[in-house]
């Protein structure tokens, strides 16, 4: 039977269905299915800066949009974000935020290193702007309230999925650098105040014993039918 070359075809019209973003300033009609930065990649723009890990961890695609006719300011991550009709797009690959110098071995664990290299710490008006921005859903104005009251750990804490994008510091009125003290109190945190592994430094010490040589010879030696076996077989901690 010959083809019914009269019928279209549905899936073409799917995929050459477009809708308009405006990169700086500028209309482009793209796929409805691509993130924002492949969006622009499909619209010709070559990303030196404002790209890393294309998956959501570096913090390096910070962007800003807004949608037509609605006058909220949105924040996202472009390599995370999927395009929406009608998104004006502003790229933050950098905010020019303040960062102290140190040595995190001369720092003393103390509310008064957080505010002897972040004085500003104390100037946080509490507004809330810096949570409404952080795409990561962070609640940054709580972790610069513990900061304020020197609690490293509460910052430590509360800032750890901080991938340091910069749009909190992009909106503050008190022009806090609230990545920047929230890395510093995870930097005292880790090397000060987190309970040390005492079963990590036996293991160490074991292993400079040479304990595990003749095990890590076998395995060496092993062809990767074996490898596979005692993978397979390994203990899976529940
Ligand atoms: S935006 Fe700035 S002033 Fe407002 S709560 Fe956040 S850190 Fe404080
Ligand atoms: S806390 Fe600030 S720098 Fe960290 S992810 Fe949120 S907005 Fe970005
Ligand atoms: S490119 Fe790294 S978070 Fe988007």
């Amino acid at each position: 039977m010959s083809e019914d070359i009269t019928k279209p075809d549905p899936k073409p019209e799917i995929e050459d269905a477009r809708i308009p973003v405006y990169i700086m300033g500028k209309r482009y009609d793209v796929p409805p299915s691509l993130t924002i930065m492949k969006a622009m990649e499909w619209a010709g723009y070559v990303l030196v800066r404002g790209v890393g890990c294309r998956g959501g961890f570096c913090g390096a695609c910070a962007t800003a949009y807004r949608l037509q006719g609605d006058p909220k300011l949105y924040f996202g991550l472009a390599c995370q974000t999927v395009v929406e009709p009608g998104m004006y797009l502003a790229q933050i690959p950098f905010f020019p935020a303040q960062r102290a110098s140190y040595r995190i071995e001369d720092l003393a664990p103390q509310a008064a290193t957080l505010f002897s290299l972040y004085p500003e710490v104390l100037r946080c008006l509490g507004c809330g702007a810096c949570t409404k921005a952080c795409p990561q859903e962070l609640d940054v104005r709580d972790y610069m309230a513990a900061a304020m009251r020197g609690d490293i750990a509460a910052v430590a804490q509360k800032s750890f999925d901080c991938i340091m994008c910069g749009m909190c510091a992009a909106r503050c009125p008190a022009e806090e650098a609230q990545y920047n003290i929230g890395i510093l109190a995870r930097r005292l945190y880790g090397r000060y105040l987190a309970p040390r592994s005492e079963h990590l430094e036996r293991r160490v010490d074991e292993i400079i014993e040479g304990i595990f040589n003749a095990d890590i010879e076998t395995l060496m030696a092993a062809d990767e039918a074996e490898l596979r076996r005692r993978y397979n077989a390994r203990d899976i901690e529940k």
